[in-house]
């Protein structure tokens, strides 16, 4: 059991103004649609609608890119389905979730698998399923695709500049351009397609620069490329793509001006210029409702316990030096009247690293029963809530609209569709 990660401090707490809804909380989610959602909490009520519009922006924003959505951000079947209902592709980071894909009817030979180290039974599995490209950023990665998936398509990950993202991955992931024209090269040595480039800018990043630099330097590469003979297929922008947290984020068509000033500086035009973005698609779509269990005073503050936490959901909270905004809003009827009060936000278990938001600004009347809803919980929450301490992790609702209905929760498939069939 590990001790708190999110530090509180033990601060005087202060009677504050009364509270206003956070700007853009989605409107086939307000409090008065969540206060109809029956049943146990937690759940995560969220509307495919509010993907499908985010999909069809983003399109709209970068009209050159197509994209291929990471199922790990949020794997609810409502989701994949009605994204892949409108032509969305997928990228994977495992073969669970390619089953899954496969289970709802999706080609496996339209996914993309961009997790760079792999389990070699999960690429072959991958393989014999259809899936014919591969993200690689190590040798071994290249000999063991020649392996097991001899004859696949590989695009190598690079290491790009990740500063201004809330989640950078460069430092687990990626080359540099040296190291990436070197395994194109013993991809096609060992009989494999030197297929592409790829690159994420971090999740959550503010930066649409990010996407212009990398961009340029996939430039520089393709360049070296073509005068070894390689000619790229692919060249793959990533995630990292921004949702609303309660402030300011750049828009999408910003960011896709961004990406248009890299794309000028390709020497020629891929035959696919990919995007995987999952967040940004995602994050807006749902809100998670959750019963407050009791409430304490401790150390000169207030204490909310609920019955979600880091471990059932909530753990990017933790993993961001300066916690999560999640914006909130509650079921109380004074939530507007009432004077607000600083709370400390902590889950259901015996474990203190479940605590989840610091300085949460709520009405001072909070009390066991009420419900705390909390906004933009659509990305990395399902996908990283645990049952740890017998809480049960939130049931997904999702809904063409944000209604209530409560829809199947999607696990990923035991067996596997032998032949792989469009969605209908
Ligand atoms: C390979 C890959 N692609 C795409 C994504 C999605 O990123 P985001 O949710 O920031 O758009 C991730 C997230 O970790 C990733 O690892």
């Amino acid at each position: 059991m590990s001790t708190s990660a999110l530090h509180t401090s033990a601060s005087e707490t202060h009677i504050g103004p009364t509270l206003r809804l956070p700007s853009r909380w989605p409107s086939l989610l307000r409090p008065n649609v969540l206060a109809t959602a029956a049943g146990p909490t937690p759940f995560l009520l969220g509307s495919t609608e509010l993907v499908t519009s985010k999909l069809r922006r983003f399109r709209s924003a970068v009209p050159q890119v197509q994209p291929f959505y990471a199922v790990k951000c949020n794997p609810d079947a409502n989701v994949l389905t009605a994204l892949a209902a409108d032509g969305c592709r997928f990228e994977v980071a495992s073969l669970g979730e390619l089953d899954l894909l496969v289970g709802l009817g999706v080609h496996a030979s339209d996914v993309l698998y961009s997790n760079t180290v792999k389990p070699a039974s999960h690429v072959k599995g991958a393989a014999e399923l259809g899936l014919w490209r591969f993200a690689v950023d190590s040798a071994g990665e290249v000999a063991k695709i020649a392996r097991e998936a001899p004859g696949s398509a590989v695009y190598v990950r690079l290491a790009v500049d990740d500063d201004q993202s809330a989640f950078p991955l460069s430092r687990k992931f990626g080359v540099d351009g040296g190291k990436a024209v070197a395994l194109l090269l013993e991809a096609r040595n060992r009989g494999l397609r030197p297929y592409g480039l790829t690159f994420h800018v971090g999740s959550q990043s503010t930066a649409p620069s990010a996407w212009t630099t990398a961009l340029r330097r996939v430039a520089l590469i393709a360049a070296e490329l073509l005068d070894l003979g390689i000619h790229l297929d692919m060249v793959d922008i990533g995630g990292g793509f921004p949702a609303w947290y309660g402030t300011p984020v750049p828009e999408i068509e910003e960011i896709g001006a961004a990406i248009t000033r890299g794309l000028e500086s390709l020497p020629y035009t891929p035959d696919l210029l990919a995007a995987e973005p999952g967040r940004h698609l995602a994050a807006e779509s749902a809100v998670m409702v959750s019963s407050v269990l009791g409430r304490e005073r401790r150390g000169g503050q207030e204490w909310l316990h609920t019955d979600v936490g880091a471990y059932h959901g909530l753990i990017e909270t933790q993993q961001s030096p300066s916690g999560w905004p999640y914006p909130l809003w509650t079921s109380r009827s004074d939530h507007t009247t009432a004077p607000s009060l600083s709370y400390v936000v902590t889950g259901p278990t015996c474990d203190s690293a479940d605590t989840f938001l610091d300085r949460a600004l709520l009405p001072a009347t909070m009390a066991e029963g009420d419900r705390l809803y909390i906004a933009s919980a659509g990305a990395y929450t399902l996908s990283y809530a645990s049952s740890f301490n017998g809480f049960p992790p939130p049931q997904a609702r999702y809904s063409a609209c944000g209604t209530s209905r409560t829809r199947r929760q999607v696990v990923p498939q035991p067996e596997r569709a032998v032949r792989p069939h469009s969605v209908g």
